[in-house]
């Protein structure tokens, strides 16, 4: 029989595998220039006059329920929000920095008021918090990779920003009802310290806590694709990947690059089929509102994973049932899904070495049958074995998605391969995963 693998989490953090894909948001004060969320530093920003634009950040429009609608029609299952970017603006009342939304001329906790919204409609959220700096007086810029130069006025100090970010830490845990994660930003290798951690396991028990911070904490952080198509195994540690929906920004640019609808849909099933959660981000824009090109993708993207969402929770990663490299599998008991995460280059798929028919065969993408056929095709003539084939899949009528096809079996032999969730190359890949985001930081974008 198959065996199942053991859940990563016994605890409240268990919702984390079960919800799958969520929602990143990146607003800031960086949203009023529509440039980058880092246009500090990659523009070279004068830091005073940066700040200056507290005194513009005038969200009027922001509701946080016309948020939540825009991700619920999206099909997203947690958000995932910026507290404080690299430019340590604070979107919450915080006592420990003058820094903050209070001060600005909104004048309120909008923190406050996007959990509030969240609880009421029972909506995870996770806090993302960067480590770097680039206003508290204490955090040393040294012009090392995300930090400012060092500037006179600065009084670079470790242990004492360790100390406010603490306090900031115990605000955000304590102050806004339950918080689902913590998304710490720019791991500092060098820098481990258990009990920052601590502090948010002491009060928020669900919290799933990401690796870049003071510790490894619960689960890694692919960005941006580094994790690339070679790798094409199930991860063994709870792992969120993350992508914005343009090549240029997490916060809202005004001239965005934006991916193509396929482009994402098929990489959110490349790597929730392989067990990985997924967090897309938007930028918001200055006033509040999330713009017509994100809705429009959001929507798309939502639609998408209403149909393919049965094939990623609660299932098996079962790519050893087919020597198809071409296409990733999840099983759940005796029915298969066969996911095109990669662009397919022709309407059939086989299956090698299955050679039983399915009782049902659905392209769940928007429900028709899909036609099946246990054949000896003239490309096995080697083997000399039938195998099933799907054919006359609609790949170019549907080529600006990912296809995910639902499979019914009565029974799988038992004869076939072992489908143990993970296979033989699971510990490479996460291994690589982990080096990729660690090793060389200047990659992150
Ligand atoms: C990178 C970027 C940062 C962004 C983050 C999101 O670390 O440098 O700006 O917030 O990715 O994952």
């Amino acid at each position: 029989m198959m065996k199942q693998r053991s859940p990563w989490f016994s605890d409240a953090r268990q919702w984390f595998e079960k919800r799958r894909l969520g929602l990143f948001l990146h607003w800031g004060l960086y949203a009023i220039e529509g440039c980058h969320e880092q246009q500090q530093w990659r523009y070279h920003v004068d830091r005073n006059q940066y700040q200056k634009l507290i005194k513009k950040w005038n969200p009027t429009r922001f509701d946080p329920d016309a948020w939540l609608d825009i991700a619920e029609r999206a099909g997203m299952e947690y958000l995932c929000f910026t507290t404080k970017h690299h430019d340590g603006f604070c979107l919450w009342d915080t006592k420990l920095t003058s820094f903050n939304t209070m001060n600005s001329a909104y004048g309120k906790d909008i923190l406050a008021m996007l959990a509030e919204a969240c609880h009421r409609r029972h909506m995870p959220l996770c806090l993302y918090y960067s480590v770097v700096d680039w206003h508290q007086p204490n955090y040393p810029n040294q012009g090392r990779h995300h930090e400012l130069p060092a500037q006179s006025e600065d009084d670079p100090n470790w242990n004492q920003y360790v100390a406010c970010l603490k306090g900031q830490v115990h605000e955000l845990c304590t102050n806004y009802g339950e918080i689902h994660g913590f998304w710490w930003d720019m791991n500092v290798p060098e820098a481990v310290d258990h009990s920052v951690n601590a502090i948010i396991r002491k009060h928020q028990p669900a919290a799933v806590i990401n690796n870049r911070g003071f510790d490894q904490g619960d689960f890694s952080t692919p960005e941006r694709d580094f994790d690339n198509d070679a790798n094409r195994c199930a991860f063994t540690r709870p792992t969120e990947a993350c992508q914005s929906v343009g090549s240029e920004s997490w916060g809202y640019r005004e001239r965005e690059n934006y991916f193509t609808d396929r482009y994402l849909m098929q990489r959110i099933d490349h790597y929730l089929a392989r067990g990985a959660n997924y967090l897309l981000n938007i930028g918001p824009h200055a006033d509040g509102t999330i713009g017509d090109i994100e809705r429009g993708m959001l929507e798309r993207i939502g639609a998408w994973y209403r149909g393919t969402r049965e094939s990623f929770v609660d299932v098996e990663f079962a790519v050893r049932l087919t020597s198809n490299q071409e296409v990733l599998l999840t099983r759940r008991g005796n029915v298969v899904y066969v996911h095109l995460d990669n662009d397919p280059i022709s309407s059939g798929v086989k299956l090698p070495p299955i050679d039983v028919m399915p009782t049902r065969a659905t392209l769940l993408n928007d429900g028709r049958p899909v036609t099946c056929e246990v054949s000896l095709l003239p490309s096995e003539h080697l083997t000399g074995k039938p195998c099933l084939w799907l054919r006359g899949l609609p790949t170019n009528e549907l080529a600006n998605t990912a296809l995910v096809i639902k499979l019914e079996f009565e029974t799988l032999p038992e004869t076939l391969p072992d489908t143990l969730g993970i296979t033989t190359r699971a510990d490479d890949c996460d291994t690589q995963v982990d080096r990729e985001i660690h090793a060389d930081d200047t990659r992150l974008r």
